[in-house]
């Protein structure tokens, strides 16, 4: 040991200039589907202040909750064209775009948020995103939002075999779609902003939902049964476009990253608060059975499950799932 500390290196000096001169006035779109009340939209709310205040207002941020701007048909697509800056879908609604988007609805994979952040920070989860850059998409992080629980009015759930029949909408295809054929129930993708109506109408007798979009939605007005599953997830992609990330001169885009960053820890510090807050919720409201399950009826779910891990393992890739198995 006995080393000497470095002397403290002068830090390299700027040319003197106006402070902001360099940054482009512009004003940057987020669009999302989900309500107020949500990891989401304040997540988006804490990357509006942090850019707008940063900027001395040069830039200006505006924040489009419940598909006021573009729905989930049509966000993906006008992100690309440049028509809003920024859009944070569900990944279980990029599953046509790469195949590693399934992973947050790989039953039981994670079991916690932040082994879900560790997954998509880390170099396995990084390379998922790199791929949407054929596109025009770029990945800026992932947001949590956290555990699906089944909503349907049919009956109670509390085994495999209760699924048998039942119709429910998803986020998106591929291993949802399996893990509903497997528990002999059918399925089919709905938009978010018609979930509520395909409820009340009977369109689809159940969802699967965190608790705060389902509090958030009001989705127990037109569900009976709610069993606390946490079989898979909400994460988020919070997704920006090339055109407009390369439009930007340094100055721009370093207050820009630094509100994505400070966006992406808000919404990472509040999504299992607000999930906790809206369970209560429901429970006040009473409008909803909650049905809880033991870890024995878990197990079982588990169990039945695997076909899912023998059919999606190799299309994954082993290597991503032993990767987020690990985290
Ligand atoms: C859903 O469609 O149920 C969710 O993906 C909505 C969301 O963005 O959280």
């Amino acid at each position: 040991g006995g080393s000497t500390p470095e002397p403290a290196k002068e830090p390299a000096k700027e040319p003197a200039k106006e402070a902001g001169a360099d940054i482009q006035e512009m004003t940057i779109k987020i669009s999302h589907v989900v309500a107020e009340n949500t990891p989401k939209h304040q997540g988006a709310l804490a990357m509006k202040k942090a850019i707008e205040e940063a900027s001395g207002g040069k830039i200006k941020v505006q924040v489009f909750p419940n598909s006021s701007l573009f729905g989930d048909k049509d966000e993906y697509q006008n992100l690309v064209a440049n028509n809003a800056q920024f859009i944070i879908p569900d990944m279980a609604k990029l599953v046509g775009n790469d195949p590693g988007f399934n992973i947050p609805s790989m039953p039981f994979l994670f079991s916690s948020d932040e082994a879900a952040n560790a997954f998509w920070d880390g170099p396995k989860g990084q390379e998922i995103f790199k791929r949407l850059e054929k596109d025009g998409a770029l990945g800026m992080g992932m947001w949590p939002n956290g555990p699906k629980h089944i909503t349907n009015n049919k009956k109670p759930i509390k085994a495999p075999e209760d699924f048998n029949g039942l119709k429910f909408r998803t986020q998106g295809g591929q291993v949802l779609e399996k893990l509903y054929s497997t528990l002999s129930a059918g399925s089919v993708s709905i938009p978010f902003n018609e979930l509520y109506t395909a409820l009340q109408q009977g369109t689809v007798d159940g969802q699967e939902n965190t608790f705060s979009n389902i509090e958030s939605k009001k989705f127990d007005e037109v569900q009976k049964y709610m069993t606390i599953m946490g079989h898979t997830r909400v994460d988020y992609a919070l997704l920006t476009n090339t055109k407009f990330w390369n439009s930007m001169n340094d100055a721009t885009r370093k207050i820009v990253e630094e509100g994505v960053k400070v966006g992406t820890d808000f919404a990472r510090s509040q999504a299992a608060e607000l999930n906790a807050a809206a369970l209560k919720k429901l429970q006040e409201r009473g409008q909803i059975e909650i049905n809880e399950l033991s870890k024995e009826d878990i197990q079982k779910f588990r169990d039945f499950l695997k076909p899912v891990y023998d059919e999606y393992n190799p299309i994954i890739g082993e290597d991503v799932i032993k990767d987020a198995m690990s985290r």
